[in-house]
């Protein structure tokens, strides 16, 4: 037998999520509800199914790989040169495209942990090691679900090359503030890329959460990563985005691309979405009000959710965290478990999560969750 190399072999198998289709039919419903992967729940927008149906007709060539007319439309949007721009094949392929790029074996890679579950696998598959540094609470007597960077940069040696700070954090959904990520990227040295993941940033709404595109500015070793898949709601296009403060950066990133992997339909979509920017703002002002509203139920019913930047909210119910998303799905309600600490639940439509909220009242009337 050809065996894969041991760092491959101790991966953790690949476990789909439950497609609602299929549970509605295994429990006998005429619906079940998804809230575990952090789509929108609005349909494609109008300008980009029109995009998608002229390109269609153009299939049968490779697309253009080095996505000109995305680099450029995404140059213009954020007023930067486009050598600095860097399309991929979702955030997740650009995060394996950077670790590709400055990870040789025996350097680190270091981040927050818990956070956004592919970073150690990135370090893994590069036979890097991991730095996990764990969240520290928020609020007093909170549980513990915001970055600690202080804790993160002291984590840092001459063996880290990459950093990566999601913010918001999924799943937890807290964001670092101005003045704390200044005094991180400070203390950074020089021959670290720190990359602020920004995936849900359209859904931010503290003022003094910053943008991670101008924190940068004059920062050679910072990076931004993007994505279309959540707020401009093209999931299943695979398309997302690195923004590089020294063009070097982007390069680096551009050389470990897999040719063409970003589609032709991706690449028109993308343009699309960004020409329908105002509808996007829409969504999104519609998403936060309903993630207020969700964030308010919960809290009356004792439950403690903190504050969310981002398109979901967090149920730091520990232990109860498997049992609880296996009791929603008994009941047509499909969550994020994240066993021994919590339950990631996206912000649907008000409907959506109206059959979330009658589910965990349910679950609670039989077994309380606190
Ligand atoms: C923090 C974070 N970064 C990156 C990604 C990857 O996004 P994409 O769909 O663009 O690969 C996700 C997706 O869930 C995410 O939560």
């Amino acid at each position: 037998m050809v065996s894969p190399r041991p760092a491959v072999q101790a991966l953790p198998a690949y476990r789909p999520g439950r497609n609602p289709a299929d549970l509605a039919r295994e429990i006998g419903v005429d619906r079940a509800v998804k809230l575990a992967s952090n789509e929108v729940a609005f349909p494609p927008l109008p300008a980009v199914v029109q995009a998608l149906a002229a390109a269609a007709g153009e299939t049968n060539r490779y697309p253009d790989n080095g996505a000109v007319v995305l680099t450029r439309a995404l140059a213009d949007r954020y007023g930067v040169d486009p050598a600095r721009v860097v399309p991929g094949c979702g955030a997740v392929t650009l995060c394996q495209q950077l670790a590709q790029a400055y990870n040789d074996p025996g350097t680190s890679l270091a981040f927050a942990w818990r956070s956004f579950e592919m970073y150690p696998l990135l370090a893994q598959v590069a036979g890097a090691r991991a730095v996990q540094v764990p969240l520290t609470p928020g609020r007093p007597g909170g549980p513990a679900d915001t970055h600690d960077l202080e804790a993160l940069a002291a984590a840092i040696d001459d063996t880290t090359r990459l950093v990566f700070v999601c913010n918001p954090n999924n799943p937890t959904g807290t964001a670092v503030r101005r003045a704390e990520l200044e005094r991180f990227l400070d203390a950074v040295p020089a021959g670290t890329l720190v990359v602020l993941d920004e995936a849900y940033r359209e859904f931010v709404t503290d003022p003094d959460v910053p943008d991670g595109l101008e924190i940068m500015g004059g920062r050679p070793n910072v990076a931004v990563l993007r994505t279309f898949s959540k707020a401009w709601g093209l999931a299943g296009l695979r398309v997302g985005y690195l923004i590089a403060e020294d063009p070097a950066v982007a390069d680096a990133v551009r050389r470990t691309n897999v040719p063409f992997s970003v589609s032709m339909l991706a690449q028109a979509a993308a343009v699309a979405a960004l020409a329908s920017e105002d509808e996007v703002r829409e969504r999104c002002a519609a998403v936060v009000a309903e993630r207020d509203r969700l964030t308010a139920a919960l809290r009356e019913r004792g439950l403690d959710v903190a504050d969310s930047q981002a398109n979901f909210v967090w149920l730091p119910v520990g232990e109860q965290a498997a049992p609880l998303a296996a009791a929603l799905e008994a009941r047509a309600v499909i969550t994020r478990p994240f066993a021994g600490e919590g339950v990631r639940v996206t912000v649907g439509a008000p409907d959506e999560d109206d059959v979330f909220l009658a589910a965990l009242d349910d679950v609670r009337s039989a077994a309380p969750v606190s």
